[in-house]
């Protein structure tokens, strides 16, 4: 299926739930409180009518994100039924790690083979302070027992905050050649609470790579050399050693490899992270008991309003504050 601007859109993230066991600084305030009411939320069945419904408009890749995912109950039952869909290419999880090696053997079990794992420090003090209660020996562990159970591949994803974090990437490149896991650095956003201090501490990519290109071989991997459907440009470091990936935002051209929607957990379609056109809204004609073919017309509604870029540097502050990433799934 393509959108207005001919990309082809065959990736889905799906929120299935808004609410997460850490208040990261970049995410949510501490005092976080607005949570969706569990009933707005949509039902396991809801998620697979708009799963199916997808699939048949080609869209087969799916990640299923938060907020947290693992808090919510039942999320076992829900991948083993993603994952026996009928014409499925790909479903991910990502997740804070916080209790994925409790959970890391039934949902293989269930079917998912791959996983994203957020961690931006590798010093349990700081941890404390980004994750604002976090304990990092259960992220340390969620890698640990993600490669013991046999997910393939496994990525870490870091948040690259100036003055928070930057002193880092090189010990969090060793962590992660060490685990095996391939690492991917995420430039800061300037949404929800991370506007307006985003701004400063704001970590360009190419200053990135220049930096680990002094004591790493970095080789650029042609697309697809690594098994993901998301906006991460990924390298070689030293001939093989392991993997680092880029996500930039804020790169030229970024919007123009965009092949992804997003399911937030009340059941709209967000056609783009950072955009103001309104989301549709799927959760009418799926309480009204909707079939398929309505579903899908309204899906290729928000193909046809996604824009073509996002649009962080037109928007206006109580916009970029508005939009919060918990919340439409990250
Ligand atoms: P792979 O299939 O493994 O490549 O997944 P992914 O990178 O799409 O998924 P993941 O949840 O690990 O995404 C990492 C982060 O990339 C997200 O939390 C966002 O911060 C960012 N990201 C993903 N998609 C978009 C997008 O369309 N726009 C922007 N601005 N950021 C995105
Ligand atoms: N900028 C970049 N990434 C963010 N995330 C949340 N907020 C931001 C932001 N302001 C992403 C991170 C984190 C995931 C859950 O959401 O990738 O790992
Ligand atoms: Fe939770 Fe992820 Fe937001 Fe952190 S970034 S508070 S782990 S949803």
């Amino acid at each position: 299926m393509y959108d207005a601007h001919g990309r082809q859109i065959d990736y889905m993230r799906v929120s299935i739930i808004d609410r997460c066991n850490l208040r990261c600084v970049y995410c949510m305030p501490d005092t976080y409180q607005e949570f969706q009411p569990f009933e707005d939320l949509l039902s396991y069945d809801e998620f697979l009518t708009v799963l199916r419904a997808a699939i048949d408009l080609g869209i087969t890749r799916f990640r299923i994100t938060g907020g947290e995912p693992t808090v919510r109950a039942g999320l076992v039952d829900f991948m083993r039924r993603v994952t026996a869909l009928e014409g499925l290419q790909d479903v991910a999880l990502s997740t804070n790690g916080l209790r994925f090696k409790d959970l890391a053997p039934e949902l293989y079990e269930a079917g998912l083979r791959r996983v994203n794992v957020s961690l931006d420090t590798l010093r349990a003090d700081r941890f404390r302070e980004i994750t604002r209660w976090g304990d990092i020996s259960d992220v340390v562990a969620a890698f640990d027992v993600a490669r013991a159970v046999g997910y393939d591949p496994i990525k870490l994803n870091a948040v690259v905050m100036r003055g928070v974090n930057d002193d880092e990437v090189f010990d969090l490149v060793e962590f992660a050649l060490e685990k095996q896991v391939k690492v991917r650095f995420i430039e800061l956003m300037p949404l929800g609470t991370a506007y307006p201090w985003a701004a400063e501490r704001w970590v360009p990519t190419p200053e990135l790579i220049e930096r680990l290109g002094t004591r790493y071989d970095l080789e650029p991997l042609e697309n697809g050399a690594v098994r993901g459907y998301g906006p991460a440009d990924y390298y070689r470091v030293n001939g093989g050693a392991g993997v680092i990936g880029f996500i930039s935002p804020f790169k030229e051209h970024f919007c123009q490899a965009c092949r992804r929607i997003r399911l937030s957990a009340d059941g709209k379609i967000y056609p783009c992270l950072a955009w103001e056109t309104a989301a549709v809204d799927l959760k009418p004609a799926l309480r009204r008991g909707a079939g398929l073919d309505e579903i899908r017309l309204l899906l290729a509604r928000a193909l046809e309003i996604k824009p073509p870029a996002h649009m962080f540097e037109e928007y206006q502050a109580d916009e970029l504050k508005r939009r919060v990433m918990s919340r439409i799934g990250g």
